[in-house]
């Protein structure tokens, strides 16, 4: 793969190792299928059960790509039949960010935020620079991200370092522009706090899929940031994240799905939707000793905070 890149173009290159690290996440995705099988019980989708007194935000979605192209406004009527009023769904490139900018201008309940993840991380231009900046005063545009670092699926440290400096740089965007952040962190913990306690003291938002300790939880919420939970919550293997989750103060958990990816039980393996953040949520008031009414509302104000949805 390496020697066939090297051929290429450096702009070839990147999307030809693009396409190699999403062929490898929904190889990753599909694992745990067993699993779904095997939990699949009685309990019927989120939107057959009735969504009375629930009002959700799945407030970390990306609805733009492909893998909704055949059912998008079907999978947005699911959504609201499970009680999801409002999806923010985050570009990740270039293109996937005008696609989601699209989506909030057409969709009442879609909001929208713009940025490059640092899985596709690269040199941006000043006229790029501009348009994401160009995107965020258009309709339900609310955020910039997904920004962030991701050393689990990056190794290289050039590109490590190339990482860091676009997620710099939209943190001091989105300074500029007083919008609140979305930020993915994977295996990346400590470099993604010595960025917020220095240059990022001053942005706000959320830390979405959080994958880290509760010490960690802690400093960020001393930081002031919101903190997103997903669908391995409710996994068997959930780790480190029920803890987090009954410990964590009401005002800043917010829920949310990361679809197309990390489907809950009992659809982990398969692809996520909006709609199943509802499952998400309930683990969390259970473990919470919540209602899934309070629960929601909670989180839901939260949500309409940070994004002032
Ligand atoms: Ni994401």
């Amino acid at each position: 793969m390496k020697e066939e890149n090297a051929a290429l173009d450096p702009g070839a290159r990147a999307a030809a190792e693009q396409k190699a690290r999403k062929a490898a996440r929904d190889a990753s995705r599909k694992t745990g299928a067993e699993e779904t099988t095997a939990e699949k019980g009685a309990i019927a989708p989120p939107w057959e059960r009735g969504a009375e007194g629930i009002e959700l935000v799945d407030t970390h979605a990306h609805i733009d790509g492909e893998d909704f192209d055949g059912d998008r406004e079907e999978m947005l009527d699911r959504a609201k039949a499970a009680g999801v009023v409002a999806v923010v769904t985050f570009g990740d490139t270039m293109e996937s960010s005008a696609r989601c900018v699209a989506l909030a201008s057409s969709h009442e309940a879609v909001f929208a935020g713009v940025g490059v993840h640092p899985e596709n991380a690269f040199p941006l231009s000043q006229a790029e620079e501009d348009r994401l900046a160009a995107w965020t005063k258009e309709k339900n545009v609310v955020a910039i991200g997904e920004i962030g670092l991701d050393y689990y699926w990056e190794k290289d440290e050039e590109k490590r370092a190339l990482q860091r400096k676009m997620f710099s740089r939209q943190l001091a965007l989105a300074r500029d522009l007083d919008l609140p952040v979305c930020i993915h962190d994977r295996e990346a913990h400590g470099d993604l706090m010595t960025i917020l306690k220095t240059e990022g003291r001053k942005n706000r938002g959320v830390i979405h899929c959080f994958s880290g300790s509760w010490e960690m939880a802690k400093e960020l919420l001393k930081l002031g940031w919101y903190i997103g939970i997903d669908g391995p919550l409710t996994y068997k293997n959930a780790a480190k994240l029920p803890e987090i989750v009954e410990k964590m103060p009401a005002d800043r958990l917010l829920v949310e799905t990361d679809c197309p990816y990390l489907s809950p039980l009992p659809y982990r393996g398969k692809r996520n939707e909006p709609a199943y953040v509802r499952i998400t949520a309930e683990r969390a008031a259970q473990i919470r000793g919540e209602s899934i009414e309070a629960l929601a509302a909670q989180t839901t104000k939260n949500a309409r905070m940070v994004y002032g949805l």
